[in-house]
């Protein structure tokens, strides 16, 4: 099945980057949230990226403009039932993600594959609970999505085989290159990543380094782009609890257990730089370690 129009749920980082890319690539899109300021917000923050593809010469003014007015805005969730291709990217709370499908669900067109941007939950539960677990595959960006090559697809243990293809069809189409990953907890990218950040954050509540040292540490003696604490700011401290969560009940392995330290974070309110602290205070010009 050949797939033109794009529903997505959700207009935070994840969503309007995807919409950035699908629009680019030529799809129509429909994004959904629950405020009109959000829906707002990420149509500007999708023009001011775009715009910065354009400065650097990798997209034409021409291509921005044609992308921006694919990209349509919604507040009603039922608008996007007849699209050929759903993307959940809302919150990684299993109950959110829920009562998104059940109440999009009614309003489907029989063809339409859903998806879900989830970085850590099961595809095959979240899958259960639809009316068509065999058009229904975990599809996973990763951030910033404009920038990053992979996608991970994964199948539940009911997804047939052409909504695979057709999702693979679609990883082509938007320059990116698919990795498949088994429906186990978090997958192959935050089972591998969610530790190492959790280690960081235990590197530093035991005292063994701060924030600076850590991160230096990483960027310099492994070559990564940032350092992990860097990284957790910037993926959000609330997500990566969620995943460490996932992978600690789901593998029920203590060597997954959140660092109390992050859960602390969490509950202040110090989500990283969409909440403006972190492990870094984002206020003023520059980020400043906070530890
Ligand atoms: N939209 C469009 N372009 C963007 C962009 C965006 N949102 N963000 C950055 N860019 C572009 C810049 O314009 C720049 O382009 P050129 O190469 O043409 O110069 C390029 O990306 C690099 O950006 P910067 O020069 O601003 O900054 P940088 O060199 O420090 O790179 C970074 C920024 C790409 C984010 C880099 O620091 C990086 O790769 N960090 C690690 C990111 C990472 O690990 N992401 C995965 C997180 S895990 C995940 O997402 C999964 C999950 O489920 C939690």
């Amino acid at each position: 099945m050949e797939i033109q129009s794009v529903g997505i749920v959700g207009a935070g980082q994840m969503g309007n980057g995807i919409a950035h890319v699908f629009a680019l690539a030529g799809y129509d899109v429909l994004m959904t949230d629950i405020s009109q300021e959000s829906l707002d917000k990420a149509i500007a923050l999708i023009d001011r990226n775009i715009e910065r593809q354009v400065a650097r010469g990798k997209v034409t003014a021409e291509a921005k403009t044609a992308a921006m007015a694919r990209i349509g805005t919604t507040l009603k969730l039922s608008d996007l039932g007849p699209c050929d291709l759903i993307i959940e990217a809302a919150t990684e709370r299993e109950t959110v993600k829920r009562a998104i499908f059940e109440d999009l669900l009614p309003h489907l067109a029989p063809h339409t594959i859903l998806t879900s941007n989830t970085s850590s939950i099961s595809i095959t539960r979240l899958a259960s609970r639809t009316d068509r677990p065999e058009k229904f595959m975990g599809f996973h960006f990763m951030n910033p999505v404009p920038v990053m090559q992979l996608v991970e697809l994964i199948r539940g243990i009911a997804t047939d085989k052409p909504t695979y293809e057709a999702l693979k069809a679609v990883v082509v189409r938007l320059g990116k290159t698919a990795a498949s990953a088994e429906d186990f907890p978090a997958f192959i990218v935050n089972r591998i990543l969610m530790p190492m950040i959790n280690e960081a954050v235990y590197t530093l509540y035991e005292g063994v380094g701060n924030v600076k040292s850590i991160d230096e540490s990483l960027k310099l003696g492994a070559n990564h782009p940032m350092g992990p604490l860097e990284l957790a700011d910037f993926i959000g401290l609330d997500t990566c609890l969620a995943i460490m969560n996932v992978l600690h009940e789901g593998l029920a392995d203590t060597k997954y257990r959140p660092c109390p330290l992050l859960t602390k974070y969490v509950e202040a309110g110090w989500l990283g730089r969409k909440t403006g602290r972190g492990f870094y205070d984002y206020s003023g010009e520059v980020p400043v370690p906070t530890r």
